[in-house]
């Protein structure tokens, strides 16, 4: 089996193990080459005419799991549990966006109008591609936004960042792994930022860690946060945004569904 295509394929189908097929990926997503973060799709599953491109084994990294099954199942959830909140025609703010994950399930709804944001250019300039058939509709923006762990060297702290969007332009804003990164001051200055750019009556839907220990509220780094579940629906109270429900564990993360009162 010599054909580096052809030793990847019998991997994918079990004839032989992984560690056969390729040299083992990097220890992390930021030892990637940074070229490979541009790889336009998986060598093994090719561009089709009118499909999203699938993003690189190293873009999906960055984006929390490289495992493929992972990263449909994670955007596919998502997906269902944000639909079945959303109006007719909905228009959907994607915080936090990474290369698609959610987005390309959100795609396959005709009517639905969508914006991404995220502070990590190879995903946006991914995005851009992937989703240039449908720029009518979807749209990918990039923040210069300042985090230790996804773009150190921004220009912007995120408490400075003004999100380029419409405000009280959303019926939804989804923030899939985002909150897991974001220091308290950052959060408390995000909800601000959402409760803004919601329509009255509009959802956010934010996913969070909640392993902190007893007394504590908010700890961790920009690798991850666990916040204290009371404590974050205080802060989102504060921003103007009320507690609807908890939605359930997500692949690890509770999350929360949050609304901008009428
Ligand atoms: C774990 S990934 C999740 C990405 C995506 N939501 C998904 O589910 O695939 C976290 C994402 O948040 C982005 N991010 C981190 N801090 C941010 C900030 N302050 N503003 C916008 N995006 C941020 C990162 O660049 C990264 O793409």
């Amino acid at each position: 089996m010599n054909s580096k295509p052809l030793r990847a394929l019998a991997a994918r189908v079990g004839l032989i193990r992984p560690s056969e097929a390729e040299p083992p990926p990097p220890a992390t997503w930021r030892d990637f080459p940074r070229e490979s973060l541009h790889h336009f799709d998986e060598p093994a599953l090719p561009l089709q005419p009118y499909g999203v491109p699938v993003p690189s084994y190293a873009l999906r990294t960055s984006a929390g799991t490289g495992d493929l099954a992972m990263f449909l199942g994670i955007g596919e959830a998502w997906a269902q549990i944000v639909s079945r909140f959303l109006p007719e025609a909905p228009v959907v703010l994607d915080l936090g966006c990474g290369c698609g994950k959610l987005a390309r399930f959100l795609h396959l709804n005709p009517a639905l109008r969508y914006v991404g944001v995220d502070i990590f250019l190879p995903s946006i300039l991914w995005c851009r591609r992937a989703f240039e058939g449908s720029k009518d509709r979807f749209r990918f923006e990039h923040v210069d936004g300042r985090s230790v762990t996804y773009n150190p060297d921004g220009a912007i702290p995120t408490t400075a960042i003004s999100l380029p969007v419409e405000p009280g332009g959303f019926d939804a804003v989804v923030c899939g792994s985002l909150f897991t990164h974001l220091l308290e001051p950052d959060a408390v200055h995000y909800l601000g930022e959402i409760a803004r750019v919601l329509k009255p009556g509009g959802r956010a839907f934010i996913s969070l860690h909640v392993d902190v220990p007893p007394g504590a509220r908010f700890v961790g780094d920009e690798d991850r946060i666990d916040v204290d579940e009371g404590y974050f629906l205080d802060l989102c109270a504060a921003a103007g945004l009320e507690d609807e429900q908890r939605l359930g564990v997500v692949y690890g993360q509770v999350v929360r569904l949050l609304r901008k009162p009428r």
